[in-house]
């Protein structure tokens, strides 16, 4: 076990000097040495971390609601490239955030992959659900160009826009979180659908899993390619499986996706968010080769220290709603991210998104309590 740890800590620090080394060679041209998320992600301290919060466009401002009329429907948000570039760079306008993320949706993998995806006001996405071999043989081969290329184009219109100091995060969801809602067709409590498909039929959904990592290979190269410093997986839905379940539907996709994305550019830097996915955190991390990884605030903070900030950056884990109730308690809960994580390489964020209805005053708050 002490081996198992020293090696791997040793695969890390090698990992680490891969990272630096590339980091110089692209200093000179991307400036990217300015950027705090991009140091952190090769695994250096910083006293003060950056901070981004997931979902950080969005509902919770103003201005987002402003310019969110003024588009039509939310797909149209995100593939118009002006106005998703423009509602990218208002959370960091407004807080200075440390990173930007691309302002999109995982459900565009299934749109560009040919499935009717449509999200109606007040009920969140609705999916033409894939539920046989029919739906799997009508996926489209490749991505469809005219859904991608406005989010490559959004990408570089906001890394036009950006300083030298914010990154860029660019992201796709997991296969697994994506395959959930192609097959329920909507959002689901307990992902039952998809769960069920696997269990009838796990060659076939072997196959529609096969099918977005392929596409998230390319989705998340090009992306990178357009501009993106970084990027995330989200894997929303990685809590509801089975230890066996989880290793053949997120880390051995993730993984796949990981490795993809390094072929076609050496060094790229992956954030994982397995969500949920406490007990298997370790071997995700080992297994999928991520560079960092995100936590939700159920994970145990002094675990994440001695388990996973050994071996990768952590990224986490404030409870939305402690941001959404402020006060003391979002007080007591940045302090004590703080004390247990922020004595190694730490993003700080939510455990997961921000909810639309969070006092921008609590953001402020929580902006000044962390960087003091
Ligand atoms: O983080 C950001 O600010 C970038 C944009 C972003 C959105 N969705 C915008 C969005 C990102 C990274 C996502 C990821 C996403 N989308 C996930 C994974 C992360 C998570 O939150 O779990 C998932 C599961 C989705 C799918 C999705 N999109 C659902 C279930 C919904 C409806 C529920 C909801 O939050 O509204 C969406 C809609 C959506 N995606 C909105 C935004 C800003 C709201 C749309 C609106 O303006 O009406």
């Amino acid at each position: 076990m002490l081996t198992d740890r020293h090696e791997s800590n040793q695969r890390f620090k090698k990992h680490n000097r891969f990272l630096e080394e590339s980091l110089m060679q692209e200093a000179g041209s991307a400036g990217a040495v300015g950027k705090k998320l991009v140091r952190v992600l090769t695994g250096k301290h910083e006293a003060v971390p950056p901070v981004w919060l997931m979902r950080q466009a969005g509902r919770y401002l103003p201005e987002y609601r402003a310019l969110r009329q003024q588009a039509g429907g939310f797909l149209d948000l995100c593939l118009n490239p002006e106005l998703a570039a423009e509602v990218t760079l208002q959370p960091v306008r407004r807080f200075g955030f440390d990173a930007a993320i691309l302002f999109s949706d995982i459900l565009i993998v299934p749109l560009a992959l040919g499935r009717k995806v449509e999200f109606l006001a007040g009920e969140g996405p609705k999916l033409e659900p894939l539920v046989d071999a029919a739906g799997l043989a009508a996926l489209r081969d490749s991505l469809d160009e005219r859904v991608v290329a406005p989010v490559y184009e959004t990408v570089r219109l906001v890394k036009g826009r950006l300083g030298n100091s914010t990154a860029l995060i660019g992201f796709c969801g997991a296969p697994w979180t994506v395959a959930t809602y192609m097959v329920a067709g909507e959002g689901t409590s307990d992902q039952a659908p998809a769960r069920k498909f696997a269990y009838y039929d796990a060659e076939d959904f072997q196959r529609l899993i096969d099918r977005l990592a392929q596409a998230s290979i390319e989705y998340l190269t090009a992306q990178l390619r357009a501009g993106a410093d970084v990027v995330q997986v989200f894997d929303t839905w990685a809590g509801v499986l089975s230890p066996e379940q989880f290793y053949r539907w997120c880390v051995a996709p993730t993984q796949k996706i990981v490795e993809g994305v390094r072929k076609a550019i050496p060094g790229a830097k992956v954030i994982g968010f397995p969500r949920g996915a406490t007990a298997m955190a370790l071997p995700y991390v080992e297994m999928t080769g991520v560079s960092a990884i995100g936590v939700d605030w159920t994970f145990p903070r002094m675990i994440a220290r001695e388990i996973l900030q050994r071996r990768v950056p952590v990224q986490g884990n404030v409870d939305p709603l402690a941001l959404l109730a402020g006060g003391p308690a979002l007080d007591r809960e940045v302090d004590d991210v703080m004390k247990e994580l922020g004595g190694g390489p730490l993003i700080f964020n939510l455990g997961h998104g921000i909810l639309p209805e969070t006092p921008i005053a609590n953001v402020e708050r929580m902006l000044k309590r962390v960087r003091g």
